[in-house]
């Protein structure tokens, strides 16, 4: 019997709520529960009991390739990592990727549900800022881990925004002459804090989803179940 290959955020915050999904739904493993309690995780790849699938740690940013390319049936990502993938690659004009996952057969898992893109900066940026949501005359300079994500975020509002990618420390840009506004997520809100800036605009949460592969669903009947599974299994915890 083919096996279910099931791709796993292998971070910390995550691992253990994203795996705890897939065992309310009887896919359990005992080597991948002791896996998780230690500190220093090396094994990336976990049988389950039941034999019918494997659980793959996976860097939950890679997560929306793995499924997009049919290296996992079905994963758990969240929305900057899967949303920005698939902007990424659908639009770019050489590549057919980005199009091999569903992302709405099940609800938000809410697994990062304090979560959520801000457009922040330093609070004397703020009536510039509002300035440039008013004129298309106004560039606004936008500094990012996220730069798809807020492409697109700022041209559905009409702000002209020179997007500024950086790969961590965004926060710091407004301070150092690097950027107007920084687009990025929030969750206690304390990165900010420390780093002198303030909301200007909560622009939408960070949903976690199960990714799906099209072509999976397609020619293995038991995904389809396993989705059903998933989906009844959760509904008390997940889905009220
Ligand atoms: C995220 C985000 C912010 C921080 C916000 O970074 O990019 O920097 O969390 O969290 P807070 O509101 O609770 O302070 P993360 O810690 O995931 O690191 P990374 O940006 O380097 O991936």
């Amino acid at each position: 019997m083919r096996k279910i290959n099931i791709a796993l955020p292998k971070g910390k915050r995550l691992l253990g709520r994203a795996y705890e999904i897939f065992r309310r739904a009887g896919y359990v493993s005992a080597e991948l529960e002791s896996e998780i309690v230690k500190k220093d995780r090396k094994q990336l790849e976990f049988s389950s009991e039941c034999g019918t699938a494997v659980f793959l740690l996976v860097r939950i940013a890679d997560i929306p390739q793995y499924v997009d390319r049919n290296w996992a049936d079905v994963g758990i990502t969240a929305f900057d990592c899967y949303r920005e993938y698939e902007l990424l690659n659908v639009t770019a004009r050489s590549s057919l990727r980005g199009d091999n996952f569903i992302s709405d057969l099940l609800p938000d898992l809410k697994l990062c549900a304090q979560s959520r893109f801000c457009v922040a900066g330093r609070q004397e940026n703020l009536e510039f800022y509002n300035k440039c949501k008013q004129s298309d005359e106004k560039i606004l300079t936008v500094a990012t881990q996220h730069p798809n994500i807020a492409a697109k975020y700022f041209a559905n509002r009409g702000v002209v925004a020179d997007i500024v990618t950086v790969s961590g420390s965004a926060e710091l840009m407004p301070s150092h002459g690097g950027a107007d506004v920084i687009f990025d997520i929030v969750e206690t809100g304390s990165t900010l804090k420390e780093n002198g800036l303030v909301i200007f605009d909560e622009a939408m949460p960070v949903l976690t989803k199960i990714l799906v592969s099209r072509a999976a669903l397609k020619y293995d009947e038991n995904i389809a179940k396993m989705i059903e599974v998933l989906k009844s299994a959760n509904e008390q915890e997940l889905f009220k």
